[in-house]
């Protein structure tokens, strides 16, 4: 199952100006074919009326400990062994009080003190009551309790304040919650991702570059992070926003690549270079752009640094170093070469020539391959095949004693 689909999310909402933002919440969750049911808080219904939810997640609301009972069912409490996570937005800081103290004089603190499911806290409030004392140590509690808490984004407020208080952006919120189901077999374990294309200039107008998104490297990145990782993500020019909670370095050619790689590459247990870097750039790139003058263009192009075989010949005892390599024909075989070439040990094949895997597309179709032989993926999402992957290197990192376990 993929993302959140399936998935049931009690969503608490508490009252603060974004609870409008949890009305936008509960339509992504529902494109995602998530399975939501809404709790508001008195304040919250003054904020948007429960009409908003209910339409939205095409099921009633629940406010009332007791008016939710109808059939002698006790709320509170068959809500959340209903549902797979809680996720609380935006948590006031009266909310996160009357939760820090275990209160259960609403039907939200009801079901989160009931509650045997993971819980997902996002702050918002005025950046003083978010930095007060108080509030600061009801969030510690909270964390104490093994609630995640995320904080609170920077910038203006609805009060006309500027600070820490916004609503987290749902892109983060997402990657919490499934964060909350995802293994956290690479919890400490760092690594280091590299995506997309290089761009290799010309003149100052015109590059070289290849079809590359960059989507199979960020799945991974994205991946990598849910199951615990500390991730560098090494981009190249790709239109993909920042995922969030990890290192985002951002580079244009394979020189920049391989400089920003190697500077950080001995500190990193686990290195994935999904990047289709250039093979070739201009060997002088010109300083002004080249006129249409003559009949032809010829461009003098020389080989660029081999970054995976040059981490192959300088990869550490305990490091693993995954491969990609994109083919069009003998797949086994060009993997099988490039996986001892450079010295790797696992390689990622990949068809660029298949209508759903490869370049641009949402779906990959790959064949895993290491020193004990080759494992054919089925055609799945980016971020499933990612997940793969990842089974892949924890298996390896299991073999080499090294895994810590989640
Ligand atoms: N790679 C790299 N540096 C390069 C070229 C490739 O680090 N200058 C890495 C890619 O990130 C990928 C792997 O090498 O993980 C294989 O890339 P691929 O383009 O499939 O193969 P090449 O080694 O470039 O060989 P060829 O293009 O001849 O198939």
């Amino acid at each position: 199952m993929a993302g959140l689909q399936g998935k049931r999310i009690l969503l608490g909402v508490s009252g603060s100006i974004a609870a409008y933002k949890a009305a936008e919440w509960t339509r992504e969750l529902v494109k995602e074919e998530a399975l939501v049911q809404v709790i508001l808080t008195e304040a919250a219904e003054r904020f948007v009326p429960a009409l908003t939810f209910a339409a939205l997640a095409g099921t009633s609301v629940h406010r009332d400990m007791f008016a939710d009972d109808p059939e002698g069912m006790m709320a509170h409490i068959n809500l959340s062994r209903e549902a797979d996570a809680l996720l609380i937005a935006p948590a006031t800081a009266q909310t996160i009080a009357r939760l820090a103290a275990g209160m259960a004089d609403n039907l939200l603190s009801a079901v989160v003190l009931a509650a045997r499911i993971p819980v997902l806290i996002c702050p918002a409030m005025n950046s003083a009551m978010f930095n007060h004392p108080a509030t600061q140590d009801n969030i510690r509690r909270l964390r104490q309790f093994g609630y995640r808490v995320l904080q609170p984004g920077c910038g203006g407020l609805a009060c006309g304040e500027v600070g820490d208080g916004r609503l987290p952006d749902w892109d983060e919120a997402r990657e919490a919650l499934l964060s909350l189901f995802a293994p956290t077999d690479l919890r400490g374990i760092k690594v280091l991702i590299t995506a997309g294309p290089t761009r290799e200039a010309i003149d100052p107008a015109r590059y070289l570059s290849n079809r590359s998104s960059g989507k199979m490297g960020f799945a991974l990145a994205r991946t990598a992070m849910r199951r615990g990782a500390s991730v560098t993500l090494v981009a190249g020019p790709v239109a993909l926003a920042d995922p969030p909670g990890m290192e985002v370095l951002r580079v244009e050619s394979a020189k920049e690549m391989a400089e920003c790689v190697f500077a950080r590459s001995a500190q990193c247990r686990v290195i994935v270079k999904a990047a289709a870097v250039a093979d070739f750039a201009v060997e002088a790139a010109a300083e002004h752009k080249i006129k249409k003058t003559g009949t032809g263009l010829q461009l003098d192009l020389v080989k660029n640094i081999d970054i995976l075989a040059e981490l192959g010949s300088r990869k550490g005892p305990r490091q693993i170093l995954v491969g990609f390599a994109a083919e069009s024909r003998e797949h086994l075989q060009e993997g099988t070469r490039k996986l001892q070439e450079k010295n790797l040990d696992l390689i990622v094949i990949n068809d660029i020539l298949g209508a759903h895997s490869g370049f641009d597309v949402d779906t990959n179709q790959v064949t895993l391959l290491d020193q004990n032989g080759s494992q054919e993926i089925p055609l799945l999402s980016k971020e499933d095949t990612a997940d793969r992957i990842w089974d892949a290197v924890c298996a390896l990192l299991s073999s080499a004693g090294e895994k810590r376990s989640g």
